[in-house]
């Protein structure tokens, strides 16, 4: 595998090394030295069209847990508002001697330019692209269910666990990249939308679909998984208003008082506190919210280490 660009670029197996490569990484991260000689001597770029708080911190840090020279790159104050094409800024920061490249864009396929042109030779990891795909948003979000729900010691698959993701599927990358990973990881998949927020061809990577939010939550799930929604993206009216929204699909204090108290509560960020979900749930012991950022990490230098440290000792 020489770049990251969807969660179909992994095996089953191959996502479990990640994950399990990831663990190895926590334990770095609780060391008095959080650094690992790894990536010594090489350089990362974030190249980031767009704005991001957790993706961005997290690789940034994880290069640097791995000791690589990052650079900062993003699109808001940069040449790009001059009319630098994508080319000429890859091509860039390729003669400055950039090995990896990892990219967030507005475009869906974005990445996927970049990887399959002639423009670089870096590696190239997805950092999420229009509606497409969060690859490492997936990983961490399971590595956060295998240790929540399962245990610290669990080594293995996700099997036999049933995840809902809820909220506004259509836009969502973070939901496409997980419904590939929990299912590849053994894990039922379920997604409870309105009708106007869920992609017509759902049937094809997803178990369970639920138009009801409460008849969902009535079918015993061991997570659930809020999703932001993503008024950036919307250009027509997909639900009546926020308030109807959150009344109908929000995880508000009396939903989540219904909830059993042994389900876990996830949201990737940002969240809109009040609208998808509750501060009453966000901040209870039920939530791995901040766990999922922690795990961000570890996860992101695992992807690191296996792109660029062991790709280059098999080489
Ligand atoms: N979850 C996530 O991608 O968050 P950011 O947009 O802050 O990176």
């Amino acid at each position: 595998m020489k770049h990251l660009l969807s969660i179909n670029d992994l095996s089953k197996e191959s996502a479990l090394d990640l994950l399990n490569l990831a663990v190895e990484m926590q334990q770095v991260n609780t060391r008095d030295i959080k650094k690992l000689p790894a990536l010594t001597g090489r350089t990362v770029a974030n190249l980031f069209f767009e704005d991001s708080t957790r993706t961005r911190i997290s690789f940034e840090l994880a290069a640097r847990r791995l000791s690589a020279d990052v650079i900062n790159f993003s699109a808001k104050g940069s040449s790009v508002s001059k009319g630098e094409s994508l080319k000429d800024t890859v091509q860039t920061l390729e003669a400055m001697g950039v090995e990896a490249l990892i990219v967030r864009h507005n475009h869906s396929g974005a990445v996927n330019t970049i990887a399959n042109s002639d423009w670089s030779k870096a590696v190239v990891i997805n950092a999420g692209d229009g509606t497409h795909e969060h690859p490492t948003q997936a990983l961490l979000d399971s590595l956060t269910i295998r240790q929540r729900v399962s245990g610290l010691e669990n080594k293995g698959d996700l099997s036999g666990l049933r995840i809902l993701i809820v909220g506004d599927i259509l836009h969502s990358r973070v939901a496409r990249s997980n419904l590939l990973l929990l299912r590849k990881l053994g894990a039922t998949a379920a997604v409870s939308a309105p009708p106007t927020l869920i992609p017509s061809t759902i049937a094809n990577y997803c178990d369970e679909v639920y138009f009801d939010l409460d008849e969902a939550l009535s079918n015993k799930f061991d997570v659930v998984m809020m999703l932001r929604i993503q008024s950036e993206r919307m250009n027509s009216a997909f639900m009546p208003n926020s308030s109807e929204y959150s009344f109908g699909w929000g995880l508000g204090d009396t939903r989540f008082s219904k909830l059993s108290k042994d389900t876990l509560i996830m949201h990737p960020g940002p969240m809109n506190r009040g609208l998808e979900i509750s501060s009453k749930a966000a901040d209870s012991e039920q939530s791995a919210i901040l766990d999922q950022v922690t795990n961000g990490v570890a996860v992101r230098m695992a992807v690191l280490y296996k792109l660029l440290a062991q790709e280059k000792k098999n080489d």
